[in-house]
């Protein structure tokens, strides 16, 4: 039997919300990028002259609008969790703005792309690369809903149009929008490769179960790395109880 003495412990990393936000997203970006792929280039082959016969077509744009419905609820919710949500769901982690998510992620792009070093970064949520990596793909689900619902109000007279027609109108009407919303499903599909990749990579590299955390939540991380992160989360919280109690006793002596 081969096996490591490696003392691990178990970490709770993915709320139910992250999980459930995660596989809700992958599945109709999914069903977005084909779908869409149809309606921008609509194969010759399946054509006919009879206009009757053509319906499949208005089905294609019905998946895609029920899709891009979803996508947007579900992309609601997980902005509410960036402020709800546990440590590792919160918005922080994503946008570096720290010198240690920036040293992070020199230290990942030396593992992961210029295959520099062998020896993993260990981190107990995200580690800073992939957690910058999804704050890009954040913003790009914002410019493709934006971008989507200004063409859907246009095209389809509903009760939103008067929100999104000025920016129809903004960017330089249908055209340069719809270019936008397009290229932009390149950059979900470049993004899906590379992530699943390096999802099973770390999996193998670190040995830390990755891979299935995002189903059952749970991580595997070095004892003496947990032990640090508790040890800094118990020095930030007295930290901020020393200023509360600072505050109270400036309130009292002003009074
Ligand atoms: C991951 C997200 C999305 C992807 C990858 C995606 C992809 C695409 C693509 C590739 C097209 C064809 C563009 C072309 O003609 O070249 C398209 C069309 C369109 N999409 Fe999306 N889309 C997404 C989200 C949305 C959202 C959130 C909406 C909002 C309602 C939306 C509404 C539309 C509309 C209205 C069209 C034009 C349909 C038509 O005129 O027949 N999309 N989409
Ligand atoms: C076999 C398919 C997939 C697996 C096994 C997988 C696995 C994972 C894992 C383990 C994480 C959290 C760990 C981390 O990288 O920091 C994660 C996060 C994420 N994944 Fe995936 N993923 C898959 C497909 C996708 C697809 C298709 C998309 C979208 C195009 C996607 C978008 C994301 C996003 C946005 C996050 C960040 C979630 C958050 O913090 O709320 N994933 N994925």
């Amino acid at each position: 039997m081969i096996s490591r003495k490696a003392p691990l412990r178990e970490v709770y990393v993915w709320q139910l919300p992250v999980r459930i936000f995660h596989w809700v997203n992958a599945f109709v970006i999914t069903v977005l990028c084909i779908t869409g792929y149809i309606i921008g280039d609509p194969p010759a082959i399946m054509h006919s002259t009879a206009p009757e016969a053509n319906y499949w077509f208005g089905w294609v744009r019905l998946a895609h609008f029920i899709a891009a419905f979803i996508f947007v609820v579900n992309f609601a919710v997980r902005i509410y969790w960036f402020f709800a949500g546990n440590s590792f769901a919160k918005w922080y982690n994503y946008i570096p703005l720290k010198k240690k998510q920036w040293r992070g992620i020199f230290e990942t792009i030396k593992v992961d792309v210029l295959l520099l070093s062998p020896k993993p970064v260990y981190d107990i949520g995200h580690n800073s690369l992939a957690a910058f990596t999804y704050f890009g793909l954040f913003i790009i689900m914002a410019i493709q809903t934006f971008t989507g619902f200004a063409m859907f109000c246009v095209s389809t007279n509903n009760i939103f149009e008067p929100f999104f027609t000025w920016l129809l109108f903004e960017m330089g009407g249908f055209f340069p929008v719809r270019n936008i919303h397009h290229i932009l499903m390149w950059a979900f599909i470049l993004f899906a490769i590379a992530h699943i990749y390096l999802v099973f990579y770390h999996d193998y590299i670190e040995r830390n179960g990755i891979a299935s955390s995002i189903i059952g939540g749970w991580k595997f991380i070095n004892a003496t790395i947990v032990e640090e992160a508790e040890k800094e989360e118990l020095e930030q919280e007295k930290i901020k109880l020393d200023e509360k109690r600072l505050e109270t006793i400036e309130k009292k002596i002003k009074v």
